[in-house]
């Protein structure tokens, strides 16, 4: 295509997320892509911006900047404003002088190339420089007016008035009205590469990345945090205006040097050819470092052929980001590498609002990331292709735990997502949460964890309850990890979110089952339903049964075993509820499961996030521990039939024993029939557990050592405490509780210490 003069690549306009995006293909440009430095290419985009209406910029070349809607507007304006100059003939010969005047003659051609100049040449490549020329011209001009005669002013004030109207045009545009900041406060004409550089900064991103990453303006914010998530660095801003932080990611492949750019999509157009295939798929993550083995021999390749010289650490890293972007999961991949976020959502319409995600440490933040249409779907192939599973207008679900990234994504999309598909991601902890880190994080104190060890030691059934997100199953895994290592655990679940590998790692003899999952359409026939696998379970003798999630049918015969004594020890579950009386109702009026094998349910821990007054935290905390009583009949709160052990008390920001209630007790009274201990002793056990927890705790603050309250060491703690107490049993007929919490600190001291300090290595990267 050629204009003024001009070869010119390509163009066209694409919607999206309701914005037209100009894109100009500058690969084969001569020119460089870049309206700042290259005044043939400001030329182009303003021609083209001067015809064609559009929201968003972008210069394409093996990277692409972008301008953003304020620069678009200021380009757009001026190119207008070209076209209104050239309609209007502003430098016709009426508009230079006077038409009658004989004198005007000598100066119509001077005048004429002067606003030619202005109004279209300068104009074109250069607007500033047309403006303040202008401003010279009517300075230059009032002088020899002022100095004129009569016949001069005549055609003089006519020059002028054009002039003037020049002026006036210019200053209504944006760009013009930026500029003018900055000129008033410089005394020369500058450099207007310069002032072009701070107004028309564009981002830049390279091409074969969908997502923009925003950037604001950083005087106003206040940085809260920084750290680095492999390669990439993260920053936390919280601004003075908004609620939410900002979560600024800022990764090294958008700031490449031009030839790594160019190495990289030569790289990628030479990969493309050798994708996986879909059945490979699955076995991705094992072929991912065979895969970054082959990128990095082409990407060295072609540095080698094209005279680029790389360092061995670049070849490495620009493998990386070709993997990324090819195999792994684009952009979202740094986001899902960050452990320090919990949730990552990103919504539909898709490109119209940022990323967001929750903070383990900050609560929502709003990421600068803006995912794209074309990205989203991508990730849509992936995800059929990896789960097997449908995803259309028949299944507009598709929930699915993505490997090795212990990440579980929930996909809608329409007729259920009106507005397109959506995405949330849930991030699982990678190492479990125990109880220790419980405490530590205030989600309980060390009298419930003492009481939570002690019961689960004691066999009971315990329901963990809360709403989505409020750590049931962080805490189901806790107190997994509580059960004694000589018990076997059969653990049955629809998504695999409990610490299994972990535990067996550290020497729990679990056993899982996975089951079908209860929701997203069509599951995969292989998978037995949640009730047939339970029946299976039962039948595989005496073990903790622990359910995942109790949803739906397999309550009935979860509770039906308890309640004839077939589930033996220990049960465990969780349940979308947000109270012990809401726990009943749905156990009882919506899993059908009658009154009766209800009250085969010992215990009911409620976790809850709770928003402190005045402030826009908020935290999880365990909010009930409720025992079930057995006496009642119909309803369980109106026969007082639910005994809280222990209850939040908001004001003090602090979980409370229920003294009074404990009297009231079956419970206890059940133990310690059970274990022949007395009250006080029971006491005694329960307040030592939660003491040495609560040690464990304050000597991580004290050494700064967060490893220590990791699985793998309060759980060798556990067992060291369990073995004490045997040791002092043999020789002693009375437990001495202090004296071997005594000896247990000396232990954790020495030897624990000496463990953890000796096997701490420095952090990988996920890269
Ligand atoms: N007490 C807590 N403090 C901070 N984060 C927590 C806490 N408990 C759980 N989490 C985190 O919150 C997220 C949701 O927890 P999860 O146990 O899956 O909730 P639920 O099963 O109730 O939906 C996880 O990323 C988990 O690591
Ligand atoms: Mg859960």
């Amino acid at each position: 295509m050629k204009i003024g003069g001009f070869e010119v690549g390509d163009w066209a306009v694409k919607e999206e997320a309701g914005k037209r995006n100009l894109i100009f293909a500058c690969r084969d440009c001569i020119y460089s892509a870049n309206v700042v430095t290259d005044q043939a290419c400001r030329f182009h985009v303003l021609k083209i911006l001067s015809e064609v209406q559009a929201d968003i910029t972008v210069l394409s070349e093996v990277y692409e900047r972008v301008y953003d809607e304020l620069q678009t507007q200021q380009l757009s304006e001026v190119g207008q404003l070209l076209n209104k100059f050239a309609i209007e003939s502003v430098w016709a010969t009426n508009n230079l002088g006077n038409p009658l005047g004989k004198a005007d003659e000598a100066y119509l051609s001077n005048r004429y190339r002067i606003v030619v100049t202005i109004a279209q040449d300068l104009l074109a490549f250069d607007p500033i420089r047309a403006y303040i020329t202008c401003l010279q011209e009517l300075l230059r001009e009032q002088g020899r007016f002022d100095k004129g005669n009569e016949e001069y002013k005549k055609g003089s004030s006519v020059f002028l008035k054009t002039l003037n109207y020049l002026r006036t045009e210019f200053e209504k545009t944006l760009m013009i009205k930026t500029a003018k900041k900055f000129l008033t406060q410089l005394k020369e004409v500058p450099d207007t590469k310069e002032i072009y550089q701070t107004m028309l900064e564009a981002e830049v991103k390279p091409s074969f990345i969908g997502s923009r990453l925003l950037f604001e303006e950083a005087e106003e914010l206040e940085l809260l945090d920084e750290y680095s998530v492999g390669k990439t660095s993260v920053q936390i801003f919280r601004h003075p205006l908004r609620t939410e932080s900002l979560y600024f990611i800022n990764p090294p492949e958008y700031s490449l040097s031009p030839e790594k750019y160019f190495v990289l999509s030569k790289t990628r157009e030479i990969v493309a050819g050798y994708k996986p295939g879909k059945s490979s798929l699955s076995a991705l993550s094992k072929a991912r470092t065979y895969f970054e083995r082959i990128y990095q021999s082409t990407i060295a390749d072609v540095a080698l052929q094209n005279n680029i010289k790389l360092e061995k650490d670049e070849v490495k890293e620009l493998s990386a980001i070709v993997a990324r972007y090819s195999i792994g999961y684009g952009i979202l991949e740094i986001l899902l590498s960050d452990r320090r976020l919990t949730d990552i959502y990103i919504d539909s319409p898709i490109g119209q609002n940022p990323i967001y995600a929750v903070h383990s440490d900050y609560g929502q933040v709003k990421t600068n990331i803006l995912y794209t249409e074309g990205e989203a779907q991508s990730m849509v192939t992936k995800l059929r292709a990896m789960s097997a599973r449908p995803f259309d207008e028949a299944h507009p679900v598709l929930d699915f735990d993505l490997p090795d990234l212990d990440t579980r994504v929930a996909t809608i999309g329409p007729p259920l997502a009106t507005d397109g598909v959506a995405f949330a991601f849930r991030l699982h902890k990678l190492t479990p949460w125990t109880l220790s880190q419980f405490i530590d994080v205030k989600y309980l104190n060390s009298t419930a964890a003492g009481l939570i060890s002690f019961f689960i030691d004691n066999q009971l059934t315990i329901i963990v309850a809360g709403s989505r997100g409020s750590g049931k199953t962080s805490l189901l895994g806790a107190n997994l990890l509580e059960i004694p290592k000589n018990t076997r655990i059969l653990i049955q679940e629809d998504t695999l979110e409990l610490p299994v590998p972990y535990m067996k790692k550290i020497g729990f003899n679990v056993q899982r089952l996975k089951t079908q999952s209860a929701i997203g359409g069509a599951a995969s026939e292989i998978e037995m339903p949640a009730d047939e696998a339970l029946r299976t379970t039962l039948r595989l003798g005496n073990s903790a049964i622990i359910l995942g999630e109790v949803r739906s049918k397999e309550a009935k015969t979860l509770y039906e075993a308890m309640r004839v004594g077939s589930a033996g020890g220990i049960v465990m579950g969780t349940l979308h509820a947000d109270s012990a009386y809401s726990v009943w109702d749905r156990v009882v009026n919506d899993l059908e499961v009658p009154n009766t094998s209800f009250k085969a349910t010992d215990l009911i821990m409620v976790a809850r996030p709770i928003r402190f007054s005045g402030s826009l935290k908020s935290a999880r905390r365990i909010v009930q521990i409720t025992e079930v009583k057995k006496h009642w009949v119909d309803d369980p709160e109106r026969e007082e039939g639910l005994l809280d052990l222990m209850s939040y008390d908001a004001k003090k920001d602090s979980l409370e024993l229920m003294e009074d209630n404990l009297k009231e007790s079956e419970l206890f009274e059940r133990v310690r029939k059970m274990s022949g201990l007395n009250f006080d002793e029971i006491w005694a056990e329960i307040k030592m557990r939660g003491e040495s927890k609560q040690y464990l705790v304050d000597l991580k603050r004290e050494k700064k050592l967060p490893q220590l309250l990791e699985a793998e060491y309060t759980s060798l703690a556990n067992d060291k405490w369990l073995l004490l107490k045997e040791k002092f049993l043999e020789e002693n007929t009375k437990l001495d509780h202090a004296e071997i919490l005594g000896e247990w600190k000396n232990w954790v001291n020495t030897s624990l210490l000496k463990r953890v300090t000796g096997s701490i290595k420095p952090e990988k990267g996920k890269e």
